[in-house]
């Protein structure tokens, strides 16, 4: 996919900086403008190509596509600051902001504008996003083209808006879940022998093989472990054991805390 427009990125902290590098691999760092505060701290994605300013209002009028990516206390800020050169003709607004519904976006601008919601994570500075998107209705236009910038980041799913917290938790927290999967397995793994690099390496190319089944094999999660579950076997024993421990429920569980979390601090 190539671009023509300008994508601006406001408050490249850790999912801007992640947006910005894998947008570069496919648009090339000259479509991309970054801004934070704290101008030095882009330095290394200066020295890497990319316009970096301080200023939001110079970066938004440069753009088409503006990316608000700061945490949501700093948003009314950040929106304030750019209403003046805002031009909802030409302007797409699309929000990483965990919690802040697009009717709350649109309540602190005067004209009506093309608003879209996405929820990426920090794998797309890889190109492996999982991305949930949604938008209002006068981003209807946009949405296709959104979604296509998005999908250069890894996968995307089109939600309807109420899920949205939902798919904070399952794909942006979710990289946190999986990855103190890996850290256990290969603690498992060290007891059993290895060293902590070795460990470590199996534990992420299983981890990747596993999912590479499903997503490859269009495969369901029980018939695979059927597969590798011998009667009688150490597969089974240790899967059960597991279970015996609660690894499904203190997951289930963990999931929906974090859930219950994300609506008690974004009410
Ligand atoms: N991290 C994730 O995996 C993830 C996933 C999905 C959604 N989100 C959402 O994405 C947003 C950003 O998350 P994050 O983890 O990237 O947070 P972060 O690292 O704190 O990044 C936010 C950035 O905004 C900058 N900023 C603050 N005020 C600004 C202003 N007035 N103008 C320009 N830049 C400003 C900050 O830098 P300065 O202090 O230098 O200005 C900071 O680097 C949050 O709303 C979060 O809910 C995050």
């Amino acid at each position: 996919m190539s671009i023509n427009q300008q994508i601006a990125i406001l408050g490249a902290g850790n999912l801007g900086e992640a947006i910005a590098k894998g947008f570069s691999k496919n648009f090339g760092t000259e479509h991309i403008i970054l801004t934070r505060r704290h101008l030095s701290k882009l330095d290394h994605m200066k020295s890497e190509g990319f316009e970096t300013t301080s200023d939001n209002q110079e970066a938004a009028s440069k753009a088409t596509y503006i990316f608000l990516c700061v945490q949501p206390k700093q948003l009314v800020n950040v929106l304030k600051g750019i209403e003046p050169v805002l031009d909802a003709n030409k302007h797409v607004l699309v929000s990483t902001i965990t919690g802040v519904s697009l009717e709350v976006i649109q309540g602190y601008l005067k004209d009506e504008f093309a608003i879209i919601r996405a929820m990426p994570n920090t794998a797309a500075a890889i190109s492996e996003s999982m991305t949930c998107i949604c938008g209002n209705e006068l981003s209807a236009t946009h949405l296709p083209k959104v979604e296509e910038m998005f999908k250069t980041l890894g996968e995307t799913l089109i939600i309807e808006e109420r899920l949205m917290k939902a798919a904070t938790v399952l794909a942006a927290s979710g990289i946190a879940f999986f990855l103190r999967y890996i850290r256990a397995a290969t603690q498992g793994g060290i007891q059993l022998g290895f060293e902590a690099e070795e460990a470590q390496k199996i534990a992420m190319q299983t981890a990747r093989g596993a999912a590479s089944l499903l997503v490859e094999g269009n495969a369901h999660p029980e018939r695979e472990i059927d597969k590798v579950t011998t009667p009688m076997g150490c597969t089974i024993a240790g899967l059960n054991e597991m279970e015996h421990q609660g690894l499904s429920s203190a997951l289930i569980k963990g999931i929906v805390a974090s859930f219950e979390k994300i609506n008690r601090i974004t009410e």
